[in-house]
């Protein structure tokens, strides 16, 4: 009897638009339920166990995955590359085999990509990716639930992106393809949005428009994102500051976009580089709502991926 293949999460283009919309829908129940003080039906992940495996830092994505796996009757474990064997050289593929051997799912914050994958493709259970130098999808679920809270369905909506063109633009590009939402983006041509990311996300039918011109991309927008000036593994560009200070969400930038539009950004935050602190700490801002939705989104995800979801 051939074993059913394992319910990896590691990119929003590897679903279609309506098993993303199950599991966002299953987060939003979810998050409803533990409003109510309503416990998640019977404690679906009883018995199960996650690894985290965190080979960078992270404050959210490492609490709101433990507390999410607990609150549905799971357990965790923390593991940290540098404390496994795989920092001695350890193949990717044996830890693979290994951890599959003792524990139902396996959450990864790791950078490179390909490894990730090498993950996925030797585990016989589900890999979650908790970030790379590629991508961060359980980070962009919890935005799109974010923003439909506040503003009602993403679909048809504009997504304005200032600033450095990275793993979480990646996956707000995968998303608007799956979600139906056109993504403006805006970065320093010396610092443009990789090919292979927008061939990508074109050929998955997102509709992307690029400019050096950070107003020209917000210009209407409904929501304005952005991260970071230098991401995990970037720490040695410090000229980032410089091209990207054009591309600061300001108030003036805001004031830009459309009256009713909303401020995003994944955290952590820098005030007076990427964003100004009266924007991210002003009206429009619903960042803390979206770090809040890390947890729902979390839930979502596990109870999908261990087959508490259909
Ligand atoms: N947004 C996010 O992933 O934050 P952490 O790096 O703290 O996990
Ligand atoms: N782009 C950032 C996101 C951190 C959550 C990084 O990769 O460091």
């Amino acid at each position: 009897k051939i074993a059913p293949a394992p319910r990896h999460f590691l990119d929003l283009t590897d679903f279609s638009s309506s098993e993303l919309r199950t599991v966002l829908d299953a987060c939003a129940d979810l998050k409803r339920r533990r409003r109510k003080g309503e416990p998640p039906a019977e404690r679906p992940l009883a018995g199960k166990f996650l690894a985290m495996v965190f080979d960078k830092p992270s404050t959210r994505t490492r609490v709101s995955f433990d507390v999410a796996m607990r609150e549905l009757g799971g357990e965790t474990l923390m593991l940290t590359g540098r404390e496994m064997q795989i920092g001695r050289g350890e193949t990717v593929a044996d830890t693979a085999r290994v951890l599959s051997r003792y524990i139902d799912a396996i959450m990864i914050r790791i950078l490179d990509h390909g490894m990730m994958l090498e993950l996925a493709e030797y585990a016989t259970v589900p890999v979650i990716n908790g970030l790379t130098k590629d991508s961060h999808p359980c980070q962009i679920m919890a935005d799109v639930l974010t923003f439909e809270e506040h503003r009602g369905s993403i679909k048809g909506r504009t997504v304005a992106w200032s600033g450095d063109a990275n793993n979480v633009l990646a996956s707000w590009a995968h998303a608007a393809a799956r979600f139906d939402f056109t993504l403006n983006v805006a970065c320093p041509p010396e610092m443009p949005v990789p090919e292979s990311l927008i061939a990508r996300a074109k050929a998955e039918g997102a509709t992307l428009n690029i400019t050096a011109d950070p107003f020209e991309a917000v210009a209407g927008a409904d929501c304005v994102v952005t991260d970071c000036w230098v991401s995990m593994g970037d720490e040695d560009e410090a000229h980032r500051h410089n091209l990207l200070m054009p591309y600061q969400v300001n108030g003036r930038l805001m004031a830009a976009a459309a009256k009713d539009a909303v401020f995003m950004h994944c955290l952590p935050a820098h005030r007076g580089e990427e964003v100004t602190a009266e924007v991210i700490d002003g009206p429009q801002s619903v960042v803390f709502d979206e770090a809040e939705n890390r947890l729902h989104a979390q839930k979502g995800i596990l109870a999908w991926c261990l087959g508490a979801v259909p």
